[in-house]
């Protein structure tokens, strides 16, 4: 055997949540801590990832589109993320820490903006039917906290964000939902509560679940 074909294969850990979750900030603390242990790490993000990918990203921020068309942008941009920089990194035994992933896709396209279910389980088949998340971590809290901590924010709403709070309530309720067809791939934390707490429990399910 090649030493390639002994070479373990990375992690792969998504980051997901309503906007204004806070999974961002957390994927860099939980990148460091990996690094700390040794590993080699890749941060990402979806949509985008790819010089192709944030080009999709951009548009589907800014643009009003049919809810069909803004899943397949996010497929079509996660089908070059895997390809060019995801599957390589992992066969590399890189780890792979990512904000968002198709749970997005499936809380917010189907959640959100009522996507049919069977042609989201499609294309998630079609395109990574043979890859998932090895853990994902779930950033859950009500909209009416999230919410205030965008409105705190200085900067523009993107597309998304400016949707009312009843489309980022399904978006919510969707993920719980995905949450608990996949136990023993998520885990999940109340995110309305202090920035430590959040931070030694994304640590401690790192350090348990995939190392
Ligand atoms: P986000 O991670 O919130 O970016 P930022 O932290 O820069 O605001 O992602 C951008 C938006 O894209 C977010 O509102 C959710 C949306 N999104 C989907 O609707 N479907 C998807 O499949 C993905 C990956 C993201």
């Amino acid at each position: 055997m090649s030493q390639s074909e002994c070479k373990l294969r990375g992690k792969f850990i998504t980051f997901e949540g309503i906007d204004g979750a806070g999974k961002s900030s957390h994927l860099a603390a939980a990148a460091a801590l990996v690094r700390d242990q040794g590993r080699r790490v890749l941060t990402t993000r979806e949509p985008g990832g790819t010089a192709l990918g944030e080009k999709l990203r951009d548009l589907l921020l800014r643009e009003a589109m049919h809810r069909e068309t803004e899943a397949l942008l996010m497929f079509a941009a996660r089908r070059e993320h895997l390809e060019q920089v995801i599957e390589p990194a992992l066969e590399r035994g890189d780890w792979v820490l990512c904000d968002r992933f198709s749970d997005a896709t499936f809380a917010y396209q189907s959640g959100g903006r009522g996507l049919d279910r069977e042609k989201f389980a499609q294309l998630e088949q079609w395109v990574h039917g043979h890859v998932q998340p090895d853990l994902t971590l779930l950033f859950d809290l009500p909209w009416t906290v999230a919410g205030l901590r965008i409105a705190a924010q200085a900067r523009a709403r993107d597309r998304f964000e400016q949707e009312r709070a009843d489309f980022h309530e399904r978006v919510r309720l969707a993920y719980l939902e995905r949450a608990a067809i996949a136990p023993q791939r998520f885990a999940v934390i109340d995110a309305d509560q202090a920035r430590d707490v959040i931070q030694k429990w994304v640590e401690q399910t790192i350090l348990v679940r995939c190392l």
